[in-house]
């Protein structure tokens, strides 16, 4: 059992060769840390990757997300038991609720303690939220303690670093996981990242993953290519001066790209 590595492996809009490539590729350059989630449809083969690519299974941490029609007491459990078949997992490492439930039609306590019972079950070894605002937030801790909640997932690059959401969710010691790090891609093109990367002699994105990373949080980037998952992992050895990560928080201009219209009221 490990604990959560500080670079894993997005796979949201992968999906069946493409998944199974990715999370091939991947494990054989190093990744430890997959993410997956019940609306992605890819499970059953990021399984049959994991299962292929023989890592040890402790040497392994799997995430999966619960979506918002499995959010029930009645539904929760028997749809992480179907995420595990698909993976071919007896337990996650992880399991977040994917959003809070759109207009709030389910308490928040409602599925949290749905969700440790989850782990009690041994189903999964960690719970978490993603996409939660501090008001869910708030519910969330209510429900279940700050310490039961592993994780909070929420989207953070350059362009949208979510600071009211990060500070409250750092004062209640909870661990922040980076989603569309890359702001899918578009940190590639900015000139401010572009220049610092001339410095190091690296990419955009490396720069992006080192900010993230330099921050405290684990990140989860995706790519189809061999080549960018490699070098995303190189991200780890970058250090970044106090000149350069301000620089690069300079950038926030509250641009967000995960925003469906079930989404809740942000902060
Ligand atoms: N909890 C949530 O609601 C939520 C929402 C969104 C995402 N997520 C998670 O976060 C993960 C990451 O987000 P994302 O996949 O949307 O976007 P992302 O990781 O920010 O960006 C992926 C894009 O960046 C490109 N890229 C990757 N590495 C690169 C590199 N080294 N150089 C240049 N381009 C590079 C990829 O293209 P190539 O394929 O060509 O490399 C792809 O187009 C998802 O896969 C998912 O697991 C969670």
């Amino acid at each position: 059992m490990i604990s959560m590595p500080a670079i894993g492996l997005g796979t949201f809009r992968l999906k069946d060769q493409q998944v199974i490539d990715s999370v091939t590729n991947g494990l054989e350059v190093g990744y430890r840390h997959i993410d997956t989630a019940q609306i992605y449809g890819n499970e059953a083969e990021v399984g049959q990757a994991i299962a292929t690519g023989k890592i040890a299974r402790k040497d392994l941490f799997v995430t999966t997300k619960i979506w918002t029609d499995n959010l029930s007491k009645e539904k929760l459990i028997p749809s992480l038991k179907e995420s595990l078949a698909k993976l071919q997992l007896d337990q996650v490492d992880l399991t977040l609720i994917h959003w809070p439930a759109p207009q709030d039609s389910i308490a928040v306590a409602h599925y949290m303690e749905a969700l440790a019972s989850a782990r009690a079950m041994g189903l999964t070894r960690q719970i978490g939220v993603s996409n939660f605002t501090i008001a869910h937030l708030t519910q969330a801790i209510d429900a279940v303690g700050a310490a039961e909640i592993a994780s909070q997932q929420i989207e953070i690059h350059p362009f949208l670093q979510n600071r009211k959401v990060v500070d409250f969710t750092r004062s209640h010691n909870i661990p922040i996981t980076a989603y569309m790090p890359l702001a899918y891609g578009k940190v590639n093109t900015d000139p401010v990242l572009l220049e610092i990367a001339g410095r190091h002699k690296v990419s955009a994105a490396q720069i992006a993953l080192a900010w993230s990373l330099q921050q405290g949080f684990s990140t989860i980037p995706s790519s189809t290519k061999r080549a960018n998952l490699e070098s995303n992992l190189l991200a780890q050895k970058i250090a970044l001066s106090t000149a350069e990560m301000d620089a690069i928080a300079a950038l926030d201009r509250n641009e967000r790209l995960a925003n469906p219209d079930f989404a809740p009221h942000w902060d």
